[in-house]
């Protein structure tokens, strides 16, 4: 068990280059089971997530080789697994992604339900919906969805809500169905453009990734054979850009696609940030003070649910009141009972946070609930006087790599202890 000890206090500055984004390796990994031969992957992000997919994909029957850091070699061909076990689901909700590509291609496939988190319920109503509009049966017991289809069929699916995962899947599964797909109301994340675009370079004909209306005509089969680089992760990218807002001074961040993250790059500004879109990326400074902001989460292209915890950490300590409403998940405030131990002034109603800002926070012992609310922690104990202990560092570890290293390199004073060093073993 580690700890992260962070002395807070310091302004950053120097350069962050920005990793491979984990929700676009998730499901492209996935996708590689529909590949007719091998593929390589550049810019897979290093993380607990990754490793948990891969071994799910090894258990599958996947030849899954790491040529390098952050490059993957995978030889889906013959593999003959159909399964998603329950310890790999329940540690990961993402390998509910490979119950697509499985059922297009064997027609049959048992994978456990994924569960709730501490986000929120997270159901799966809608991905099931739109696979059983492909033509395919679906049944559920003993925590486990079943779905059999001898040959899945285009249709029109209609979705409900624009869910990045059930987008995801019903495009891998549309990929190799008998007809055209047309999936209506769909999600228009980067994440999902990326998985259109690798599907594409196997063969599949999916047009209209990024819009609310996505059509898939089905092919035989899909290739291989093929190098697919992942885009840059644009969450990690705003969080380190809420962390130089935050502790002020600046960062330059390299390989980030600053499209991507229109709605955050405004909301800094709106803070009293500095940014500057160079031709290496991203320049963000903040040396003035820090304005109250609003936030509604929405789905691309509004601002990312993702990076709500960690803007209401900065929305903590600038002046006057920010109003912060979740509307994506529906229990995404937990983190908020921590940052009121670091002196935060913060009233949660709902799916709404009043944040009132003050002048000052104070380092103390916290706790990760979630990886987005660690990361909040962790930008909030960046600007705060005195020493963070942030403990349950597992699920940072699930989406950030290299966070400390990267922070150490940029002036921060953050290090990495086992946790009895601390005199904290949580449980
Ligand atoms: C993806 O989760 C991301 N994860 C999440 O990132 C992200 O927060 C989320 O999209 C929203 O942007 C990955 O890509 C691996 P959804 P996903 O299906 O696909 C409801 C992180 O921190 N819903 O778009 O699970 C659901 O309950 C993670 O990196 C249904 O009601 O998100 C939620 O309220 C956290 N029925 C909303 O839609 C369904 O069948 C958004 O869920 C599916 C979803």
């Amino acid at each position: 068990m580690e700890n992260l000890l962070i002395s807070g206090g310091t302004r950053l500055h120097g350069k962050v280059r920005i990793h491979g984004a984990k929700n676009a390796a998730l499901p492209i990994l996935a996708a590689t089971l529909l590949a007719g031969g091998p593929v390589t992957l550049r810019e897979i992000p290093e993380l607990e997530d990754v490793r948990t997919m891969l071994d799910l994909l090894k258990h599958l029957g996947v030849k899954v080789k790491r040529l390098a850091p952050c490059r993957y070699r995978l030889d889906p061909v013959g593999f003959a697994g159909w399964d998603a076990p329950y310890e790999l689901v329940r540690k990961m909700r993402a390998s509910f992604l490979v119950l697509g590509p499985i059922l297009s291609l064997h027609g049959r496939t048992r994978v456990s339900l994924p569960g709730g988190c501490a986000i929120g319920s997270r159901p799966i109503d809608l991905h099931l919906k739109g696979l059983q509009a492909l033509g395919a049966e679906i049944s559920m017991g003993y925590g486990f969805i079943e779905a059999k289809s001898k040959q899945l069929r285009g249709n029109h699916i209609f979705l409900d809500y624009p869910s990045v995962g059930a987008t995801e899947n019903l495009l891998m599964a549309a990929s190799l169905a008998r007809g055209e797909t047309v999936i209506v109301g769909c999600a228009q994340e980067p994440e999902v453009v990326d998985l259109a675009n690798f599907l594409n370079i196997l063969g599949a004909k999916i047009s209209g990734a990024g819009t609310d209306r996505i059509t898939v005509k089905g092919v035989q089969a899909l290739g291989g054979g093929v190098e697919y680089t992942i885009i840059p992760d644009r969450i990690e990218a705003g969080t380190y850009l809420a962390a130089a807002a935050a502790a002020g001074g600046n960062l330059q961040l390299t390989n980030v696609e600053p499209e991507h993250l229109r709605p955050t790059l405004a909301k800094l500004v709106e803070a009293g940030a500095t940014i500057q879109e160079t031709d290496r990326g991203l320049f963000v400074e903040r040396d003035g003070p820090l304005n109250s902001f609003d936030i509604t989460t929405l789905p691309y292209p509004g601002f990312p649910t993702d990076l709500q915890p960690i803007f209401t950490a900065l929305a903590s300590l600038s002046q006057g009141v920010s109003l912060i409403r979740e509307t994506v998940f529906e229990n995404r405030f937990r983190y908020v009972d921590e940052l009121l131990r670091m002196g935060a002034s913060i009233k949660v109603e709902g799916n709404v946070a009043l944040v009132y800002g003050v002048s000052t926070l104070y380092g103390t012992r916290v706790k990760a609930h979630d990886l987005r609310g660690g990361a909040a922690l962790v930008v909030a104990a960046l600007a705060a006087q005195g020493t963070t202990t942030l403990t349950c560092l597992h699920h940072l570890d699930r989406g950030y790599a290299d966070l400390e290293l990267n922070l150490q390199r940029v002036g921060a004073k953050i290090q990495r202890v086992p946790a009895e060093d601390t005199g904290i073993v949580t449980a």
